[in-house]
């Protein structure tokens, strides 16, 4: 059984690794296919394709559940604002075995969805106006 406490919103999933329906968005199994399987707002501009940094998401506990940080997810973290010890890309990093994990969406995720920006494809112009 895998386990996933969302942050602030303080929302825990739960759900076997093999019975969750794949929702077409980022890799099987990553913090946004959970988050979409249960109706969690994780914003996902480039539609989970590792072409922007708006699923950007803080692994608090359990990153040993999650799969490694491939090439390209850390070139495009890179540009991620307010990256963290932790950070990793909700729609990349994906669980590999069961666990419990606690990650948090950080406020400026939070803030872009609050003000309204919703799943505009703004791609690469999010993280450079942010630095
Ligand atoms: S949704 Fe764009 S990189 Fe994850």
């Amino acid at each position: 059984m895998a386990k996933v406490t969302f942050l602030p919103e303080n929302r825990t999933v739960e759900f076997e690794l093999d019975k969750l329906p794949y929702h077409d968005h980022g890799k099987p199994l990553s913090f946004l296919d959970i988050a979409m399987n249960f109706g969690i707002q994780l914003e996902h501009a480039c539609g989970g394709n590792c072409a922007c940094t708006t699923c950007h998401v803080v692994v608090k506990q359990g990153g040993e559940c999650l799969s490694e940080m491939e090439d390209e997810e850390a070139d495009k973290l890179d540009m991620a604002a307010d990256l963290q010890l932790g950070s990793r890309l909700g729609c990349q990093a994906h669980f590999v075995r069961d666990g419990e994990v606690v990650i948090e969406i950080p406020s400026w995720s939070r803030n872009y969805v609050s003000e309204g920006g919703g799943s505009m494809n703004l791609g690469d112009a999010i993280p450079s106006a942010n630095r």
